[in-house]
Formats: C-alpha cells, sequence, structure tokens
C-alpha cells in the first residue's frame, strides 16, 4: 500500500483529485468507481475546478456509485443520488446516463442488486474511490461481510447510523438498511484511492493497514490488492509508524 499523509484536509483533496484526474487524462472514458460521506467532498470541489479552470473533460467518462440508502429516491436530499448530482454530477460535463448509483427503492430489491451486478461486470472499473466508516467498513459493506460479497441489501449497525447521522436534520431518521457494491466489485478496479481524515479514523486506519485481514474489519482487505493507495490527514495516519509513509 502507498500511503500519502497530507498536511490537512485541503491538501489531501488536491492529492486524491491530482489521482482521479491523471486516470481520467490517461483514459478520457476510464470508469470510475465513487463514494460519499465527507470524505470525498474536497477531491470532488478540486475535480469541479479542474473541469472548470483545467479543461478536464467527463464527457466520456462513465461512474458507479458505490452505495444508496433503502428508501429513499432520487430527489431525497439524504440520498445519495442527490449527494452525488450536487457534488459533482450536475457541474461537470458528464452524461447522465453514465452515471450509475445503485437504486434502493422499488419492490425488489434483489433485483436491484442483481441489475448492478451485471453492469458492474460489464464495466470494470479503472479507479475506486473510497471512505472508511470507523469500524472499517467500506461501501456499506460492514463489518462480517464476506470478501467475496457482491451488491447486496445490508442492515447498518448502530454505529454506522451514529456517525452518519451527523448528516441528517435532527427530526430525522437514518435508514436502518442499504443496498452496497460487495467487496468483490470493490477489489476488482484496477486501482483504489482511499481517503480519510480525523482522529476518530484512526483505529480503522491502523486495523486497514496493520491489522489481520479479517473480515472483521472489511478495509483491511485492501492488502491483498495490488494497487491501492491511502491518503490520510495526520490525524487519521496518527497510528501509524512514520516509517511506512511516502515522503
Ligand atoms: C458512509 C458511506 C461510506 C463512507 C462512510 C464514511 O457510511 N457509505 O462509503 O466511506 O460513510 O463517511 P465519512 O467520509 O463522512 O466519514
Amino acid at each position: 500500500m502507498k500511503i500519502i499523509v497530507a498536511d490537512n484536509y485541503i491538501h489531501l483533496s488536491e492529492i486524491a483529485a491530482n489521482i482521479m484526474a491523471d486516470v481520467i487524462r490517461d483514459k478520457p472514458d476510464a470508469v470510475l468507481g465513487l463514494a460519499t460521506g465527507s470524505s470525498p467532498i474536497g477531491a470532488y470541489k478540486k475535480l469541479v475546478d479542474a473541469y472548470s479552470n483545467a479543461h478536464l473533460s467527463f464527457s466520456k467518462v462513465r461512474t458507479y456509485n458505490l452505495d444508496e440508502y433503502i428508501g429513499l429516491d432520487a430527489s431525497h436530499v439524504q440520498s445519495y443520488h442527490y449527494f452525488m448530482r450536487s457534488k459533482l454530477f450536475d457541474l461537470v460535463d458528464l452524461k447522465a446516463e453514465n452515471t450509475h448509483v445503485p437504486s434502493g427503492v422499488g419492490d425488489d430489491l434483489t433485483k436491484n442488486c442483481r441489475e448492478y451486478d451485471e453492469m458492474l461486470s460489464s464495466c470494470p472499473r479503472d479507479i475506486q474511490l473510497l471512505g472508511i466508516g470507523s469500524n472499517g467498513h467500506i461501501g456499506f459493506n460492514e463489518p462480517g461481510t464476506p470478501f467475496d460479497s457482491r451488491t447486496h441489501i445490508v442492515s447498518l449497525t448502530e454505529k454506522t447510523k451514529k456517525d452518519n447521522s451527523r448528516l441528517f436534520a435532527a427530526d430525522e431518521k437514518v435508514p436502518d438498511r442499504a443496498i452496497t457494491m460487495g467487496i468483490k466489485d470493490i477489489m476488482s478496479a484496477k486501482k483504489i484511492l482511499l481517503i480519510a481524515y480525523g482522529a476518530n479514523k484512526a483505529d480503522a486506519i491502523y486495523n486497514t493497514v496493520c491489522g489481520k485481514v479479517t473480515e472483521n474489519c472489511p478495509a483491511s482487505v485492501l492488502q491483498k490488492h495490488k494497487d491501492v493507495t491511502l491518503v490520510l490527514d495526520t490525524e487519521a495516519a496518527s497510528k501509524l509508524d512514520k516509517s511506512i509513509i511516502e515522503k
């Protein structure tokens, strides 16, 4: 694993956005795996800036998101569909038909999962962007998820609901379930880029990098991937030995 520690969140976001932009410059029709949460917001902003100022074009890019809450349709402000439109999709020249977020609505959620699997199988990702939960989850693959999992419906842990409640209004309930890309598909991306900042991610990052590869820490599976870059701030990296950090 390549580990880069940035001075602050802005610097971290620049580094992550540059890695994504390089993939798109090398391959204008790149397929991107995208993530939500607060961690990638700065990187998306830098990508929007690169589109506006440096003519980075997304016109041939295709995107596949990791996950979505069950029961929130694309127009719901807390949905990940809405998040992606407001932070990236509507701000660059991405074609709407080239963007994909798994659907958490409808009568047959199993069918939604299988349809998403088919799309993922036919469109291997050139790069997969990830955040990480404080319990080591990636996407919404909570601890205990098998490493060979594909798209599935998950019951969110109390810890994840509590962590994510900060993004919801006080009178809004965090949904109990989500649909998520599985670990097998995350691992099938050619390149993986994980962003984490803040002290509440330090244990998860330590377990991801130095811990045993175990389903108890889903992100530890990344030790088995041959091209992973972690971009961290000093707090998220605080439990790592300095000798393993890139200068
Ligand atoms: C959610 C998302 C994850 C994300 C995590 C961390 O649970 N499903 O993909 O990595 O939040 O979010 P944050 O970056 O806000 O800490």
